[in-house]
């Protein structure tokens, strides 16, 4: 039998554009998992690994608030490193220049799926 090629992660309606965003986990060969958040931006779903750059924490300590108060940077709790939610690089902070692990998602039939295709 093939191995799947996405994995659902949450229907469409549930990601409002600059709004809260869905947790999910990232299962790793070795059995453990990752951390994740799905957010909307500018229309899109953008998917990263829910670990900020600076220390490896979650961003939104775990209420799925990830964005700023502007709606336009997504934000980390611990000590405000922001983010552009497009391309998941750091605009402001300790890890300025570095960028979240991208993870790619797209929309189908109303709903948000994550691409497992082997690279
Ligand atoms: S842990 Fe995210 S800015 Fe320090």
């Amino acid at each position: 039998m093939a191995a799947p090629q996405a994995r659902l992660i949450c229907a469409s309606s549930l990601l409002l554009d600059g709004g809260r965003g869905h947790r999910f986990e990232i299962e790793q060969a070795d059995g453990s998992r990752l951390p994740a958040f799905v957010v909307r931006y500018q229309g899109q779903p953008r998917a990263y690994l829910n670990r900020c750059r600076h220390i490896p924490v979650e961003l939104d300590l775990q209420d799925g608030d990830l964005f700023d108060l502007s709606g336009n940077y997504l934000i980390c709790s611990m000590h405000g490193a922001r983010y552009r939610p497009d391309t998941g690089y750091c605009t402001w902070g300790p890890c300025r220049g570095q960028f979240l692990a991208a993870l790619d998602v797209f929309e189908r039939d109303g709903q948000v799926w994550l691409n497992v295709m082997p690279a």
